[in-house]
């Protein structure tokens, strides 16, 4: 099809708004992917992904669509990721676009994520075109939800397309109003080369595919092309189109949408957002917007047992060649012995990368709390950057900590406002703003330390709302904060992946609380365990765990020989992720204590 028939656009949604379900209705309704070979919602295609019902990782397809009047178009769908530590991909993928659908459920109305998704899209200069889904759910009100965006957003609704994904309703429309709507590309062809990479990953045979949206120029199999954020070059072995499986093409000129091969050996090579030039007819300039994915969070991975150390090495590579955003270089602990430091855009990244190193390697690993990244001023002149609370310099050797902020956004009802403001508060919150977007919604702004927000803080933001809260958050900078590492002793040892970085004037609640809970967490032995928290060398709180008596097996009557199996099963699976620190097993869950303090 000629480029003015071409329509690229992205949809836009809040977590479980219907994104994916829309998605796969567009597909089938334009026969790109036939309902019996769809496996529940194709755009979502890897596996952790579809148990946890989220989006991860954008992925792309394109549809044929002959309209009303028998025009044929082609319509280029680009996903997005659907949670906040991924932000930068959705900007990635809304600048190879030209429109975006908004997709608001009709019986939630507008949250935190689909007013910064608004946001980037508009930055984009996206024509949006709002979509009020899940209309066939009793609690639906379209016409209140309406009135919201115009409200909050100030974007107008009159022409709103009623829709239930689920239902296959309205799903014309939409496809119509794309046609309409959307602006089709420039058409640039003749320009030389720059295209923008919006997703890749790595593929065993054929080394990382790159997804990408040719801005301007043209790019066919043969060519030699640079990434000008990473200087690499390559030369082309294959160009296609996502339909939604890879198919090759000859050529792809501005305006398209697909991806090549290249025997490009780490996704590090070919990053999100970097540019693809030709290296014989260089563009001058890259196009806008690159930003390398910095790790914010960080954790330790320790094997549990030790000879998996270089197993845990492999894996991590591995991951690594797919994952830009993953860092990792090896730390040791005393507690711990050999693991690696590794550092994630935030908890779900964390999460995932963990999850898959235990189903996909078959690791046992005990993972340390996640800290941020302090900056730490020292009374020598030198800036020293510490993720590793227990590598903190010493008290007499710095002079000042700096810490990361956030700007964090809640939407909440108003009946919760009073005990969300409780929450940034004791999270050492600072009020920014707040205002009603409805007369019943309240938007409310804090800056916040990150540190404070990794951990438990959405899961205290939703129960607290009875789940009816969200956020969105961005990384703001650097600010100094009265900050001391408060280490902890067991059993007279220190544990240095238990040692955590916390306000002074939270120190000996905090140091208090962790003692307690670590107490409740970590199983009796035949003798007596202390458990200190200290500042420097003062303690400032201490717990005794008492040495056990009876023998488990005692619990079991009559010497049913099938219970006493079972329960020596179970202390076995229990067993599994402790580490031995001194002569004491520490489970999994002491390690990560810090994040579910009473
Ligand atoms: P992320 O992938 O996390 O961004 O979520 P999403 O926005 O893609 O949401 P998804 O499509 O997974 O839908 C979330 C839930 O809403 C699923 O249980 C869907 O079955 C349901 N759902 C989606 N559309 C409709 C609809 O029109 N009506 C009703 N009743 N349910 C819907």
């Amino acid at each position: 099809v000629p480029v003015a028939n071409i329509r690229n656009f992205s949809i836009i949604a809040h977590i479980d708004h219907g994104k994916s379900t829309l998605a796969d209705k567009l597909l089938q309704s334009t026969g790109t992917v036939l309902a019996r070979d769809m496996k529940e919602q194709f755009l979502d295609n890897m596996d952790l992904e579809r148990e946890r019902g989220i989006t991860i990782k954008l992925q792309a397809a394109r549809m044929r669509y002959v309209d009303k009047t028998g025009e044929p178009y082609c319509l280029n769908l680009i996903d997005t990721p659907g949670h906040v530590d991924f932000s930068y991909e959705v900007s990635r993928s809304l600048a190879a676009c030209e429109g975006a659908l908004l997709v608001v459920d009709a019986s939630q109305g507008v949250e935190a994520q689909t007013l910064a998704n608004v946001y980037l899209a508009l930055e984009s200069n996206l024509e949006i075109i709002p979509v009020l889904n899940k209309i066939d759910l009793p609690g639906a009100d379209p016409e209140r939800i309406r009135k919201e965006i115009e409200e909050i957003i100030g974007l107008d609704c009159s022409e709103a397309i009623l829709c239930s994904a689920k239902e296959g309703i309205g799903i014309v429309e939409i496809l119509e109003s794309i046609v309409k709507k959307v602006p089709p590309p420039k058409d640039t062809t003749k320009e030389p080369l720059r295209a923008l990479i919006f997703d890749s990953y790595y593929d065993q045979y054929r080394g990382v595919i790159v997804y990408f949206r040719v801005m301007d120029g043209k790019v066919k199999e043969g060519d030699v092309v640079q990434f000008m954020a990473s200087g690499k070059e390559y030369e082309v072995g294959e160009v296609g189109v996502l339909s939604p499986v890879q198919m090759p093409v000859k050529e792809l000129f501005a305006g398209e949408v697909g991806y090549l091969a290249a025997s490009i050996r780490s996704v590090a090579d070919a990053r999100v957002g970097d540019t693809i030039t030709l290296s014989r007819v260089k563009a001058e300039k890259a196009l806008p917007g690159y930003q390398e994915a910095t790790p914010m969070v960080f954790c330790g991975l320790f094997p549990v047992d030790a000879d998996q150390f270089a197993e845990l090495r492999e894996a991590l590579e591995r991951l690594q060649l797919n994952d830009a955003a993953l860092q990792f270089e090896p730390e040791t602990s005393s507690a711990m012995g050999f693991g690696f430091r590794c550092g994630f855009l935030g908890l779900l990244h964390m999460d995932i990368v963990q999850e898959r190193l235990e189903r996909e390697y078959n690791l046992n690993l005990i993972t340390t709390a996640p800290s941020v990244v302090y900056r730490v001023h020292c009374v020598d002149g030198s800036v020293v950057e510490c993720s590793n609370p227990s590598a903190l310099p010493e008290a007499g050797k710095r002079k000042e900590i700096e810490e990361p902020y956030v700007r964090i956004e809640l939407l909440t009802p108003k009946d919760y406002i009073g005990s969300l403001m409780e929450l940034a508060q004791e999270r050492r919150g600072e009020f920014k703003e707040m205002k009603f977007i409805t007369e019943n919604r309240a938007s409310l702004v804090y800056s916040l330390p990150l540190g404070e927000m990794v951990g438990d803080f959405f899961d205290q933001l939703k129960s607290r709302s009875k789940g009816y809260a969200s956020m969105e958050y961005s990384v703001t900078g650097y600010k100094e904060s009265k900050l001391v590492r408060l280490d902890i002793l067991i059993n007279e040892e220190i544990v240095d992946p238990l040692a955590v970085i916390v306000h002074r004037d939270k120190a000996y609640g905090v140091g208090r609380a962790l003692t307690q809970k670590l107490k409740k967490l970590i199983p009796r032995q035949l003798f007596k365990i202390p458990i200190q928290a200290c500042i420097g060398s003062k303690v400032i709180a201490s717990e005794a765990i008492t040495p056990m008596r009876k023998d488990v097996l005692a619990k079991c009557y009559g010497g049913d020989i099938t219970r006493k199996k079972k329960l020596l099963k179970k202390q076995a699976e229990g067993k599994k992720r402790m580490k031995s620190v001194g002569r004491v097993e520490v489970p999994q869950d002491a390690f990560m204590a810090i994040l579910r303090l009473e």
